[in-house]
């Protein structure tokens, strides 16, 4: 913490007036759900994003970061779009949001600082947004709902940074709390919060290190390939969300699909969001062992029916399966690279980390990281 203080002083020549933190996430079930309308099971991580802010009089926004050398100084306007990939374009796709709501703020300087690995599925993008927009609220005393702020970064991060996620990433780095799981409805965004306690069980992330370039592409796609399913199935079933059809109306209505990927996308959307109510029971009764089958079960169907895993994150899983202390993984986020996550035998952490940088070094010929995380509270300000 010192660090970004230390680092402001130096940049702008005064102390920040407030520091705000924001968290990244793992999702511990229900992948590529959200977006469907079902059930997701995401929790807040240690890990995340600080920003060191400061009002100004002389109406411009600077954005520095400690992470990356780009820089952007931009003189007041009504509105801004995005240029480029580089990091700022978060922060100011939330600052154009909150003037296009008719908020009135004025300038500012800020340095932001993440420990979160970027790009890496840990939701770094949803770390800053709502970061962004919570500091702002704060400052100005926008009287932003937490459901709102969480809304509009996902708003912005479909409009202003053209992907098509669903909310929970934003709803997670928003309201995640210190060793909960929160189950979340994706549809009416009801949420309960679940305990989750690991007991003698680490919950470890290991990141494949991999560059995830096709990312954002095709998780378009498959957003794209669920909307032409869930098309098909309207035919005869009467749905808003694929979320909303049971296994056994899918198996009877299939046919109406006429398309094997689509069929496979749909089916692993299905039975993900049923896998998700189990866990969820599993969970309030404590049954970790059995919520960590349903991880794997997870994972296959990332594998082989929504085919966004990929050799660096089954080497992960194949891994776990094989290792005798670890009862769970899977691949968590988006997928194609980015992280897993293993619940393992915390006795054996050190053997574990050891043997799988080996494995996957050998298979794969890089080192993934692997660290075991701490379920912790969404955005705050720190100072
Ligand atoms: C990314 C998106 C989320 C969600 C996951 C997959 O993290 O931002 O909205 O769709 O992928 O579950």
């Amino acid at each position: 913490m010192a660090d970004i203080k230390e680092e402001f002083q130096k940049r702008f020549q005064k102390k920040p007036d407030h520091i705000f933190f924001s968290p990244g996430r793992v999702n511990l079930i229900g992948e590529h759900i959200d977006y469907n309308g079902g059930k997701v099971m995401p929790c807040a991580i240690h890990l995340g994003t600080y920003l060191a802010i400061s009002k100004n009089t002389d109406k411009v926004f600077r954005f520095q970061c400690l992470n990356f050398s780009e820089t952007a100084e931009l003189h007041f306007q009504n509105s801004y779009t995005k240029s480029g990939k580089e990091w700022f374009n978060y922060p100011l796709g939330i600052l154009d949001q909150v003037l296009s709501l008719g908020h009135s703020v004025s300038g500012l300087d800020m340095v932001f600082d993440g420990t979160l690995p970027i790009g890496a599925g840990l939701s770094s993008s949803a770390s800053i947004e709502v970061l962004m927009a919570y500091a702002l609220d704060q400052l100005f005393q926008l009287n932003i709902s937490k459901i709102d702020i969480a809304l509009l970064c996902k708003k912005v991060e479909n409009e202003f940074i053209g992907v098509n996620c669903g909310i929970m990433d934003q709803f997670a780095v928003t309201f995640g709390e210190k060793n909960k799981a929160i189950l979340l409805d994706c549809d009416s965004l009801e949420y309960e919060l679940l305990p989750f306690d690991t007991g003698n069980y680490s919950l470890v992330i290991i990141n494949t290190n991999k560059t995830r370039s096709l990312a954002d592409s095709k998780y378009n796609e498959r957003f794209t390939e669920c909307g032409m399913a869930l098309k098909a199935l309207k035919k005869e079933v009467d749905a808003k969300n694929l979320c909303d059809i049971d296994i056994q109306t899918f198996q009877s209505y299939k046919y109406l699909i006429k398309d094997a990927v689509l069929e496979k996308r749909a089916l692993h959307v299905i039975s993900e969001n049923f896998r998700v109510k189990e866990a969820a029971k599993l969970l309030n009764e404590n049954k970790l062992e059995e919520f960590g089958q349903l991880m794997y079960q997870s994972h296959q169907s990332l594998k082989e029916l929504y085919e966004v895993s990929g050799i660096e994150l089954d080497t992960i899983v194949g891994f776990c399966k094989d290792y005798v202390g670890c009862i769970g993984a899977r691949m968590t986020g988006a997928g194609f690279g980015g992280c897993a996550i293993a619940l393992v035998d915390k006795s054996r952490m050190d053997d574990f980390t050891n043997r799988l940088v080996e494995f996957y070094k050998e298979k794969n010929g890089h080192k993934p990281t692997v660290f075991a995380s701490e379920i912790g509270n969404g955005v705050r300000q720190i100072s």
